[in-house]
C-alpha cells in the first residue's frame, strides 16, 4: 500500500505503535501536520482490511482509533516504493470487557486484550509479515496469544494462530470472540468473576456489542430505501455444527504453544503475564478516569 506522501517520514520505525493520539513521530518544522496523513493512512487500511474480509463498513478508521483505547501496530517496508516505504498492514488491539463460557459452560466476566483487526496486504501474505507484526505486539504488551481474546477471526487467521502459535482448541462461546482452551487456565479466579446464572432484574446476555455488530446495526438501521443486501458473515459461523468449527472445538484437550519471548530489553519481568495483561487495562481506565477528574479541577 502506497501513497503519495513519504510514509518513512511519517512512520520513523518499521513497526509504529499508534494509540488515540495519531502519533508516530515527532512533527517536521514546515510539514504538513502528520496527523492528517496518518488518520488518511489508517483509514486506507481500515477499509483494504474490511474488504479482505467482507465486511460491510470498516472497523478500523481513525475516527474509531482517536474515540478508543485501543493500539494498533503499523507494518511498514521502507525499501519500497522508491525509498519513500509502503505500508505492509496492521494489527489493532484492545481491552473488552467480555462475558465468556468457561469450559464447564459457566459464564465469567474478564477483559482480557483482544485482537480486533489484522490485515496485511494481499500481495504481501503469507511472507512472514503478520507474525512479525503479532510478535512484536506480543513483546509490546507483554501478553502471550493463548491470553488473549479475538473478534471473529477469519479462516486465514485461525490457520494462522494454528501455525505459529499451536492455537486451536477454542471453548465454543455465544457471541463472536475466540479464546482458546488455555485461557482460562493461564487466569487466577480472581481475574475471572463468575457470574451468577440470573440477576434479579433479568437474564444476563452472554455477549457484548462489538465493533463488528455495531457496523452491521447501523447497516440493518437505514431507512428502507437505502437498506444493503446483506453481507455474507466475514469468517466462518462458530457454531458446533459446522465444520470449521468442529475442528476446533469438539474434543477440546488443552493445548499450549511454545512460550514466547514476552520481555522487551531493558524492560524488569513482571511477576505473571497475566495478571500484568489484566493490571494493564485495569491502569488504562485509572489515567483516564484520573485525567477525567483532573480536567473538572
Ligand atoms: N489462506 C489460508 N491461510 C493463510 C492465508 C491464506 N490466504 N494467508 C495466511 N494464512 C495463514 C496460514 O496459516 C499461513 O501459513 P501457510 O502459508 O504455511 O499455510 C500463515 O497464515 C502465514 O503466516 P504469515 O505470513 O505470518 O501471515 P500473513 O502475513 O499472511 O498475515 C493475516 C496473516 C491473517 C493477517 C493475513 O492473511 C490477512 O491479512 N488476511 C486477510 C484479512 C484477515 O483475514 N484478517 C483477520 C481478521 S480477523
Amino acid at each position: 500500500m502506497d501513497f503519495t506522501f513519504d510514509l518513512n517520514a511519517l512512520f520513523p520505525e518499521r513497526v509504529s505503535v499508534l494509540d488515540n493520539n495519531l502519533t508516530a513521530g515527532r512533527k517536521a518544522p514546515g510539514r504538513p501536520d502528520p496527523q492528517i496523513q496518518i488518520a488518511t493512512v489508517i483509514d486506507e487500511l481500515g477499509k483494504a482490511s474490511a474488504k479482505a474480509q467482507q465486511l460491510p463498513a470498516p472497523i478500523t478508521s481513525a475516527a474509531k482509533l482517536q474515540a478508543n483505547r485501543h493500539h494498533l501496530y503499523l507494518l511498514k517496508d521502507g525499501e519500497q516504493n522508491g525509498g519513500r516505504a509502503v505500508v505492509v498492514g496492521f494489527l489493532k488491539v484492545g481491552c473488552k470487557k467480555l462475558f465468556l463460557l468457561d469450559q464447564q459452560g459457566a459464564h465469567v466476566e474478564t477483559e482480557p486484550l483482544c485482537v480486533l483487526d489484522f490485515y496485511i496486504k494481499e500481495t504481501l501474505q503469507r511472507h512472514g509479515y503478520g507474525l512479525e507484526l503479532f510478535d512484536f505486539m506480543l513483546k509490546h504488551k507483554q501478553v502471550e496469544p493463548g491470553q488473549m481474546a479475538y473478534d471473529r477471526p477469519s479462516a486465514k487467521f485461525l490457520s494462522f494462530l494454528d501455525k505459529h502459535y499451536d492455537l486451536k482448541n477454542s471453548v465454543p462461546q455465544v457471541n463472536n470472540f475466540v479464546v482458546f482452551s488455555g485461557f482460562f487456565k493461564s487466569r487466577s479466579a480472581a481475574q475471572l468473576r463468575k457470574v451468577p446464572p440470573k440477576k434479579p432484574e433479568g437474564e444476563i446476555k452472554p455477549y457484548s456489542l462489538m465493533e463488528r455488530d455495531v457496523v452491521r446495526k447501523e447497516q440493518r438501521s437505514l431507512p428502507l430505501p437505502f437498506v444493503r443486501p446483506a453481507a455474507p458473515p466475514p469468517s466462518p459461523p462458530l457454531l458446533l455444527s459446522s465444520p470449521q468449527s468442529r475442528s476446533l472445538s469438539v474434543g477440546s484437550s488443552p493445548s499450549h504453544g511454545p512460550l514466547r519471548p514476552t520481555a522487551l530489553p531493558g524492560l524488569q519481568p513482571r511477576p505473571s503475564l497475566s495478571s500484568q495483561l489484566n493490571e494493564n487495562c485495569r491502569e488504562k481506565r485509572t489515567s483516564s478516569l484520573n485525567r477525567f477528574r483532573l480536567s473538572f479541577h
